[in-house]
């Protein structure tokens, strides 16, 4: 029988630290505020005008290439997540690729767009290619470069003490030993897409907030045709930034993310003390103990890196499993079980016996 095994995986993180300290200086918040909700301490922000998202990935892509033994013309596919991507098109899989200065082979380069649960899609997409037999070495990359577009005014604090940049890789190959992915789990419901959104710039015309019966003014009524995806109306209002309504992500986030991971435990005939290490993304840590207490899962079961780095979105959960792979703290034999939940909704688990 073949499965896909992680042959190899990286991280990386850009130089810059940012604490919480730092955002006091630009937008009314408090160290004391942002740990008590989130429990993070600081975050890494890329160089600008020098790194991007893809550049990030790059990095994190030569780590996992080197520890699976294989050179970069030896990978047959790309997949790349992000939501924060250098273009609004073309995606990042192909710059890279680019980057990597593998454009000779002319591999395919596959972008998806699930947020937070990027990486669990990515890997389970991968999944497929490989036990068909379609390719051999695919990498699989989530990176964020969520400093380029978050609004640093108290208006925006919210949202922008949360996020942080970095980026996370694994190649994928087949395997025939007892190992790798067992299965993974893939849901989304698009009924809330609002509540954790970046609507602009974009092709919605306002269609969707008619709908809902919300009064947001994008600024069409002075806007020609062609000025519908981006006007100045929405720059000047800061309809360019994220929007989440918190509490009703919390809620949901803490019933989503135990329901996906017993799915996953239940189909191989597990139960979660057999877990061994549990990654969740890194959303919140109010929200990975939540899930930690619901599954009665010990603190040795459970990897939490967003005291450090934020919320990276597609990028934290490679950037964590590699974390504490490379601390010891995964082992050959181990119960891995990866679970995300996140914008759209969308929301994951993979168990991979390592
Ligand atoms: N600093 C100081 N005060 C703040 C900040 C800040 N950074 N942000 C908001 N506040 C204020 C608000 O203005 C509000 O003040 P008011 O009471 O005077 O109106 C007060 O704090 C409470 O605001 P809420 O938004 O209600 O705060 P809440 O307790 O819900 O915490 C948080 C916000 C941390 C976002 C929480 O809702 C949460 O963790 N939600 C989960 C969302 C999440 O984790 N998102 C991550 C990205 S999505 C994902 O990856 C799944």
């Amino acid at each position: 029988m073949i499965r896909t095994k992680l042959a190899g995986i990286g991280y990386y993180v850009p130089e810059k630290v940012v604490t919480n300290h730092d955002l006091t200086k630009v937008m009314d918040t408090s160290d004391e505020w942002i740990q008590e909700r989130t429990g993070i301490k600081e975050r890494r922000y890329a160089t600008k005008h020098k790194e991007t998202t893809s550049s990030l990935g790059a990095r994190a892509a030569e780590i996992a290439i080197e520890r699976a033994g294989i050179s970069k013309e030896d990978i047959d596919f790309i997949i790349f997540a992000t939501l924060s991507p250098d273009y609004y098109f073309p995606g990042s899989g192909v710059l890279l690729q680019r980057e990597l200065g593998i454009t000779k082979t002319e591999i395919g380069a596959l972008d998806i767009r699930n947020q937070c649960s990027g990486f669990i899609y990515g890997l389970s997409i991968a999944d497929q290619f490989i036990k068909t037999g379609m390719y051999k070495n695919i990498l699989l990359v989530g990176a964020e470069m969520h400093s380029s577009g978050l609004d640093f005014s108290t208006r925006g604090r919210n949202v922008t003490v949360i996020f942080g940049d970095g980026a996370g890789a694994a190649v994928l190959q087949p395997t025939e030993e007892d190992k790798g992915v067992l299965t993974t789990k893939l849901h989304s419901d698009g009924t809330y897409a609002e509540k954790l959104a970046y609507f602009n710039p974009g092709a919605h015309g306002g269609y969707h907030f008619d709908k809902m019966g919300e009064e947001i003014d994008f600024g069409y009524s002075d806007a020609e045709f062609g000025e519908m995806f981006l006007n100045q109306h929405m720059m000047d209002n800061a309809q360019t930034y994220p929007v989440m309504e918190g509490k009703f992500v919390f809620k949901l986030a803490v019933t989503k993310f135990p329901e996906v991971i017993m799915e996953a435990l239940t189909e191989v005939g597990k139960t979660p003390s057999d877990i061994n290490m549990l990654i969740p993304h890194q959303a919140n840590l109010r929200i990975a103990q939540f899930v930690q207490r619901l599954l009665k899962l010990e603190d040795h079961q459970v990897y939490n890196n967003i005291q450090k780095y934020g919320n990276t979105t597609a990028a934290s959960i490679p950037i964590a499993l590699c974390e504490a792979w490379e601390q010891g703290k995964i082992k050959e034999g181990d119960l891995v079980c990866l679970a995300a939940f996140g914008s759209g909704f969308t929301w994951g688990s993979a168990l991979i016996r390592w």
